[in-house]
């Protein structure tokens, strides 16, 4: 069983439904390879992006509502290792 999303994942700040990082860990596992490319519709705080780059995965997310992109730039902002290069690119409309 996967606990709820604990304390010490929501440091960078509050989003109402933020999923547990082991959840999509497991997913992601179940899902990719190292280096695949991941997509997020509905992004969220970013734990689909901030796990992905954890795993050596890439990412692209989207989400509409601006008032998370803070949480998501913070989780995003350690240095993201990918197979080929380093590289976060966050696009704000
Ligand atoms: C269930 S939450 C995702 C939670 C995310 N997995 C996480 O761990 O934080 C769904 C998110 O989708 C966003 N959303 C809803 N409709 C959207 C749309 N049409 N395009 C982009 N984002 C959307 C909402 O603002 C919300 O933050």
């Amino acid at each position: 069983m996967i606990p709820v999303t604990p304390k010490k994942e929501k440091w960078a700040g509050n989003h109402p439904t933020q999923k547990p990082e082991e959840l999509i860990r497991r997913i992601l596992l179940a899902c990719t390879k190292e280096g695949d490319l991941v997509l997020d519709p509905f992004l969220g705080s970013g734990t689909t992006s901030a796990v992905a780059m954890k795993m050596g995965r890439n990412s692209i997310g989207i989400e509409k509502n601006k008032k998370y992109s803070s949480i998501i730039e913070k989780r995003l902002k350690p240095p993201q290792k990918t197979l080929s290069e380093t590289k976060v690119e966050i696009v704000k409309q």
